[in-house]
């Protein structure tokens, strides 16, 4: 049988699930910056960002548990330990920064790296006939692009 159980060629879901896997381990760096951005934003713009780190973060833990269970769902392995996904993630790391600009950049930075996987992982699931990641990754490419849009014209 070279079909899935869902009835997807089997070679392009084991493919699918290393990529989602990659964008997964991108989204736990993602998370752990803003909790970062969060905790130790200064300035008198605090409120506002404060607030505004914690919708995301809280919209991206979200988004971890849509992508994990996907990755079951095709009946690959979610991964789940800090040390695989700092192998994997190629989301920059943001250390102790407390500065508004510098903040909105990384969330701006992280966004595109989170974009480019998952236009990547687009192109994937349509060739696999897989909608159900398709229609995923659409959804989470529309709002990035919107916040992406929103962070930048705070950013001018
Ligand atoms: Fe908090």
């Amino acid at each position: 049988m070279n079909n899935t159980i869902l009835g997807l060629d089997k070679k392009k879901v084991e493919q699918l699930s290393t990529e989602l896997n990659e964008l997964l381990a991108n989204f736990q760096i993602y998370y752990q910056n803003l909790r970062g951005l969060h905790w130790n934003i200064k300035g008198k713009s605090f409120f506002e960002l404060h607030l505004k780190f914690e919708e995301l973060y809280t919209d991206a833990q979200e988004k971890i548990d849509l992508v994990a269970e996907r990755i079951l769902t095709l009946e690959g392995k979610p991964l789940h330990t800090f040390e695989d996904y700092l192998k994997t993630a190629s989301v920059p790391v943001g250390k102790n920064i407390s500065n508004d600009k510098e903040a909105v950049e990384l969330v701006v930075s992280s966004l595109a790296e989170l974009l480019r996987v998952e236009r990547r992982i687009l192109t994937l699931a349509s060739s696999a006939d897989d909608e159900g990641t398709n229609s995923m990754m659409s959804d989470f490419i529309t709002e990035q692009e919107k916040t992406t849009w929103m962070l930048k014209s705070w950013l001018a």
